[in-house]
């Protein structure tokens, strides 16, 4: 019984890594808990305090280089695939 929880617990917590790429990718320790940040230097992402950015397209961009940014130039790439859930994530935020 024990060992039952204790799976069922390990992979409560893996669902929800993988329903927030944002905190797994390491993005909210840059733009805050939320995509909210604190930090001027890092914009906010969450969509109630940047309800017309286009977190997809500035993903897409910075992964392409058609948007220039050493630090995101290089954290876009891990986001690879999962664009999408990370605009989604943002969205409720
Ligand atoms: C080391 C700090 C750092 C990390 C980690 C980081 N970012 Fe960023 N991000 C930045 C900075 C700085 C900018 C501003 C770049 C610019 O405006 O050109 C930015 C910009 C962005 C933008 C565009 C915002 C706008 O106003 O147009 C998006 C979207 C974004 N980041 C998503 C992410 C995602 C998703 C992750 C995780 C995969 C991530 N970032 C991880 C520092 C970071």
């Amino acid at each position: 019984m024990r060992k039952v929880l204790l799976v069922a617990s390990a992979v409560l917590a893996m669902g929800s890594v993988q329903a927030n790429p944002f905190d797994a990718l390491g993005c909210s320790g840059c733009h805050g808990a939320g995509g909210k940040s604190a930090i001027p230097t890092y914009p906010s992402l969450a969509k109630s305090a940047r309800p017309d950015l286009d977190v997809v397209k500035a993903l897409k961009d910075f992964q392409s280089g058609a948007r220039v940014d050493p630090t995101m130039n290089a954290m876009a790439p891990m986001a690879a695939g999962q664009e999408q859930a990370i605009a989604d994530y943002l969205a409720g935020q």
